[in-house]
Order: structure tokens, then sequence, then C-alpha cells
């Protein structure tokens, strides 16, 4: 996958991608990262990127011919432009994963009051970290970049530990434990070092399904549950009531 990172800030960048996941990835020649600067496209000496709302108030507004002209350089047929804003579709797993399946992402930053309303018409989709406002679409855009970069093949060493992680089965992921097996007088369930695999494997189901009851209720709506699951919750979910 190739990405471009539209931003007034390339430094930003410096160091998030050279750990993990990301720097595998770019290193095994899976993810090709780039940026460009909208101050690289202005024509006044200045540089100006940036202007007083019409209507007046407070802040500054991204110009639209820098940021414009910073997105049809590296946009090509197959790209798939993203604005970064607290506006936009919110950034989930699946959306994560839609993503990394992308031939080349250009994800566009704002700054400052956001961009020239102008622009949204030349992106594709507009995509929300959360719901809370940064300075900004930087922060954002290593967020997304992380998400996708280690979904991409050979990215985590271990694809099945991916696949277990929260939101990618639907449900939250179960607890884990190392060394050592008492730590502060708190034991490592005895199951998990039973070498009793299938039974490994149903512990981690039911405290999964159990930390999503008491966490994320909504994500077990689409969630498939066996007989002896649906009974298991049910059973956990009285326990607590009882003990308050
Ligand atoms: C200070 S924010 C502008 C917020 C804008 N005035 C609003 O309230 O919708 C500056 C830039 O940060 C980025 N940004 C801020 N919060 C974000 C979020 N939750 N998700 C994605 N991008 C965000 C966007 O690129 C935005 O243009």
């Amino acid at each position: 996958m190739q990405a471009a990172v539209i931003t007034l800030f390339p430094d930003y960048f410096r160091g998030p991608f050279e750990c993990g996941p990301t720097r595998v990835a770019r290193a095994d020649g899976k993810l090709a990262l780039s940026f460009v600067n909208p101050r690289d496209f202005t024509s006044d000496a200045h540089r100006t990127v940036d202007d007083y709302p019409f209507g007046g108030g407070a802040g500054m507004v991204m110009k639209p011919e820098p940021l414009s002209a910073a997105i049809e350089s590296v946009r090509r047929p197959t790209s798939l432009v993203v604005l970064l804003t607290p506006q936009g579709e919110r950034f989930t797993q699946p959306l994560a994963e839609e993503l990394s399946h992308a031939d080349h992402l250009v994800l566009v930053c704002g700054r400052y009051k956001g961009v020239d309303e102008r622009v949204r018409t030349l992106v594709d989709r507009e995509v929300s970290v959360g719901d809370y406002v940064l300075a900004g679409g930087e922060a954002a855009a290593v967020v997304v970049i992380e998400a996708v970069a280690r979904l991409l093949p050979g990215a985590v060493g271990d694809e099945d530990s991916v696949a277990t992680d929260s939101f990618s089965a639907g449900i939250l992921d179960a607890p884990y434990y190392t060394r050592p097996r008492e730590f502060r007088g708190l034991e490592v369930p005895e199951v998990l070092v039973s070498g009793d695999h299938a039974s490994v494997a149903r512990w981690r189901r039911e405290q999964a399904l159990k930390t999503t009851a008491r966490r994320r209720p909504e994500l077990l709506r689409n969630e498939v549950l066996s007989e002896s699951e649906r009974e298991f919750l049910c059973r956990e979910l009285e326990k607590e009531t009882i003990n308050g």
C-alpha cells in the first residue's frame, strides 16, 4: 500500500512510524509513506496557507488553492482521498480493514479552524478518530496509518493475534497474563497453565464475552452465542447483580 499524508507539519511524523508494525511494513515494502506540504504549493513570498474566515469570527481557515494543489499532486485514479475531520464517520476496526485494502491512501490533515469547505469536493471520505477536537489532523493520521499498517500481511508476526484483538472478532479481547504465575498475591487463572488448549480457548471466549457484556454490551448485539455461552453469561451477570 502507498499512503500520502498532506500536512503542514511533515516533521510531526518523525518517530511514530519508526517502530512496531508500521516500521516492519515499511521495511518489507508493504507500506510506502510520503508527506506533502501544501506550503510547497503557494506562490506568494510568505507561502501563505491560511486566511481569515469570510463572515468574520475567531481562527484561521486553510486556503483551498495550496491544499487542493497538494492533493492533486499525488492523486491518481486508484487513490482514496480521506479528509480527517471531527465531523467525519467514526474510525473503527472495520473501517481500518477497509482502508487496508486501498491501493493508494491520501490522508488530508487540517489545522486551525479547519479547511475551506470547498476542499470537501476533492475528497472521497471524511473520517473522525473520535468525538473530541485535536489541534490538527496529524495525530489522527498517525492513528489511521498505525491501525491500517498492522493489518497489512506480515506486519504483525502472528496474524492470529490480530484476528483475536478487540473489535476484529466483533467483541472485546480476553484478558492476558504472563510470568510470574503469582504477582503481589494475584494468581494466574489455573486453566491457563493446564496445557489443555480446548479449555484455554473456551475460557478466553467466555472471558471475552463477559468483558464485552460488562463494558460494551452493544457489541454483543450481532454476536452469535451458543446455548452454553448464553448460560455462562446469564450466570456471570446474575452473580454480579447479587454481589453488587
Ligand atoms: C481544531 S480542528 C478544527 C475543528 C473544526 N472547527 C470543527 O469543530 O469541526 C483542526 C483540524 O484537526 C483535525 N481534527 C481535529 N479533531 C479531529 C478528529 N476527532 N478526527 C480527525 N481529525 C481531527 C482536522 O483535520 C481539523 O481540520
